[in-house]
């Protein structure tokens, strides 16, 4: 397959179709946290004026840490999903007074965070700090499974640990940010779930599902 071509590709995508969002502009490992932590359960509209306001009311982690629980629960009205919250705050308490204020910079410490699985250790490891690890979700479920014709049941551990040696194996590691950011655009607005619009995919003429005629089948998702 076309590992080198997929990942040039997404990344030209990229660049010529960028979404402007504040939290691309910083390499702040806390502000990259803030926002996807919010991303978590919430669409970018809904969460862009939520991340405006925590990062106003608190711009450090030692501001989140010394704030009063109410003030910050309030704060998140509307977005749901508290423990995110609780864990976000207990986080920024943890990082302030058990590591001096130094917020963990790799994947693996990222991990042990409350509340941050992999997608989130890995959008802020390579965001903030370079590290090429690849974020997987159903997005990016979706474009492996169509451009390289996967067809294991994506509600499986199994179709996991796949779609992560495959997305860890075409992350570039002079530029595993950049492709991890590519990638959710590109599966938020080029390769989308109905009907995405191949005629304008820069991945047409290598995709397996579209060659095949199984944009409609991939990614499979057996309902149990
Ligand atoms: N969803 C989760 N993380 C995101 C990010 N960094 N940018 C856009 N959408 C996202």
């Amino acid at each position: 397959p076309e590992y080198q071509a997929f990942s040039t590709h997404v990344i030209s995508w990229y660049r010529a179709n960028p979404r402007e969002l504040p939290w691309r502009g910083t390499s702040d490992p806390y502000k990259i946290w803030l926002s996807e932590i919010i991303l978590q359960q919430t669409r970018v509209a809904q969460g862009l004026p939520y991340y405006y306001a925590f990062v106003e009311a608190y711009p450090t982690v030692k501001d989140l840490a010394l704030a009063p629980e109410s003030e910050v629960l309030r704060l998140w009205q509307g977005l749901g999903y508290y423990s995110r919250v609780r864990n976000l705050h207990a986080c920024a308490q943890f990082i302030w007074q058990e590591l001096d204020g130094h917020f963990p910079n790799t994947y693996e410490s990222l991990l042990k965070l409350k509340g941050v699985g992999s997608y989130t250790a890995a959008a802020i490891s390579s965001f903030a700090f370079g590290e090429a690890k690849a974020v997987v979700d159903g997005n990016v479920f979706r474009v492996l499974a169509r451009y390289f014709g996967i067809e294991t049941d994506i509600a499986t551990s199994k179709a996991k640990k796949e779609f992560e040696a495959l997305a860890n194996r075409l992350i570039p590691q002079d530029n595993p940010g950049e492709f991890n950011q590519a990638m959710m655009d590109f599966g938020a607005r080029q390769c989308v779930p109905k009907n995405p619009d191949c005629e304008s995919c820069p991945l047409a003429n290598s995709c397996f599902a579209l060659k095949n005629g199984l944009v409609k089948q991939l990614p499979v998702k057996i309902n149990k």
